[in-house]
C-alpha cells in the first residue's frame, strides 16, 4: 500500500514549483496530526480532557485538547522551515516565524487545529481543517498580514484530518482529493481512498436546525423542500448533524448531501471561519466535482480582510448546493454581501 510521504513525493511534478517544499510541508503536518491522534485516541485516560481555563480570541472558551493541537501543529511548522507564518483559530494574531530557516519559507497556513471541541468528551468524531497559500511578501523578510489575507482561489492545498472511528488525512493540491487512513500499527498514513468524489446529487442535508427561527427564509424554504414528500427525486430527505464540520462534511463527500451553516440576522456572517474552516473545505468539496458558497458566490472568491473572518457556508453536492442557493436567491435576496 501507498503511504502518504510515497504518494505527496510522486505527485510532487503536480505542484508548479516543484522543489520539494510544499510535500515537506505538508509531510510536517501529518506528522503533527500523529501526536494529536495519539492523544485523542487516549483522551479519557491522559487528563486531555475539559478546558484549558483560557478564552481565545473569538470569546471561545479553550479546551486542553484545542490548546494541545494548536501547540503540536505550531511547532511542527515553525521548525520543519517551509512555513513562515500561521494564522489559527486559537491565536488572535498571526504567527510569524521569524528564525534563520522559516523566514526563507515560501508558504503560509492557516488552521483550525482541533474542529468540534463540543464532541470530545463525548467520543464523537473531531478533526483538524488546514489551507496553505504561497507567501506575497519576499522570502527572507518576515511574514505579514496579507500574505494570509489571500482569496481561497490562490490556495495552494488544503486539507483535513479526522479523527474518527479511523484517523483519516484528506487533501487537494487542485488535482483531486486523496484520502489516507491511519494506520496505529505501523504508525503510517496509506492510501486508502484515491481520487474521492462527491456524488452530485444526494440525500443528507446537515444543519443545526435547533437555530430554525433564525435562520434566513431561503433557509427555511429549502428545509422545507428537502422535508417535502416527492419519492420520485429521493424526498425527504435525511438529517445527519455531527457538530464537527469536518465530520459532517467527510461523511457528505462520501455519501453525497449538503451542509449548511447559515448567517442569521443577528450573526449575518454564521459561524464558521474563512480562512481556516470554510475556504480549504471548499476547495476539497469543489475538488472532489461538489460545489462551496456563502449562499450567493462562490466561498473561494472572498477576498478576506480579517483572518478571523466568518462566513455563512453551503457545501456538498453541486445540485443540493444550486438548489440552495436558488431559494436564497429567491426568499433572502436581501442577505446577499450583508456580511
Ligand atoms: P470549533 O470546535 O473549531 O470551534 O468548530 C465548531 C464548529 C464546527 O465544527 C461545527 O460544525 C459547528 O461549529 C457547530 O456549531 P453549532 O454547535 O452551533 O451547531
Ligand atoms: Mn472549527
Ligand atoms: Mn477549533
Amino acid at each position: 500500500m501507498k503511504t502518504l510521504i510515497q504518494f505527496i513525493s510522486e505527485t510532487q511534478h503536480d505542484f508548479p514549483y516543484a522543489t520539494g517544499e510544499l510535500s515537506r510541508l505538508l509531510n510536517d503536518i501529518g506528522i503533527a496530526a500523529k501526536i494529536v491522534n495519539r492523544e485523542v485516541n487516549k483522551a479519557g485516560l491522559s487528563h486531555i480532557m475539559g478546558l484549558s481555563g483560557q478564552v481565545n480570541v473569538q470569546g471561545e472558551e479553550q479546551k486542553k485538547l484545542d490548546v494541545f493541537a494548536n501547540e503540536q501543529f505550531i511547532s511542527a511548522l515553525r521548525y520543519g522551515g517551509q512555513c513562515c507564518a500561521l494564522a489559527s483559530e486559537e491565536n488572535d494574531e498571526i504567527i510569524i516565524f521569524d528564525n534563520e530557516i522559516s523566514r526563507r519559507g515560501k508558504y503560509v497556513v492557516a488552521i483550525d487545529p482541533l474542529d468540534g471541541s463540543s464532541n470530545i468528551e463525548v467520543n464523537v468524531s473531531i478533526g483538524t481543517v488546514f489551507s496553505i497559500y504561497r507567501r506575497i511578501s519576499k522570502p527572507g523578510e518576515a511574514a505579514t498580514e496579507e500574505d494570509l489575507l489571500q482569496p481561497g482561489t490562490s490556495m495552494i492545498a488544503a486539507g483535513y484530518v479526522i479523527y474518527g472511528s479511523s484517523t483519516m488525512l484528506v487533501y487537494t493540491t487542485g488535482y483531486g482529493v486523496n484520502g489516507f487512513t491511519y494506520d496505529p500499527s505501523v504508525g503510517l498514513f496509506l492510501l486508502s481512498h484515491p481520487n474521492m468524489k462527491i456524488p452530485a446529487a444526494g440525500n443528507i442535508y446537515s444543519i443545526n436546525e435547533a437555530n430554525y427561527i433564525y435562520f434566513p427564509e431561503g433557509v427555511k424554504q429549502y428545509l422545507q423542500y428537502c422535508q417535502e414528500d416527492d419519492k420520485a427525486s429521493g424526498r425527504p430527505y435525511t438529517t445527519r448533524y455531527i457538530g464537527s464540520l469536518v465530520a459532517d462534511f467527510h461523511r457528505n463527500l462520501i455519501r453525497g448531501g449538503i451542509y449548511i451553516y447559515p448567517g442569521t440576522a443577528k450573526n449575518p456572517a454564521g459561524k464558521l471561519r474563512l480562512l481556516y474552516e470554510c475556504n480549504p473545505i471548499a476547495f476539497i468539496a469543489e475538488q472532489a466535482g461538489g460545489k462551496a458558497s456563502d449562499g450567493f458566490r462562490r466561498i473561494m472568491e472572498i477576498k478576506p480582510e480579517h483572518i478571523h473572518q466568518r462566513s455563512p457556508f453551503f457545501v456538498g453536492s453541486t445540485s443540493m448546493v444550486d438548489k440552495a442557493e436558488e431559494s436564497m436567491l429567491t426568499y433572502s435576496g436581501d442577505f446577499r454581501n450583508k456580511h
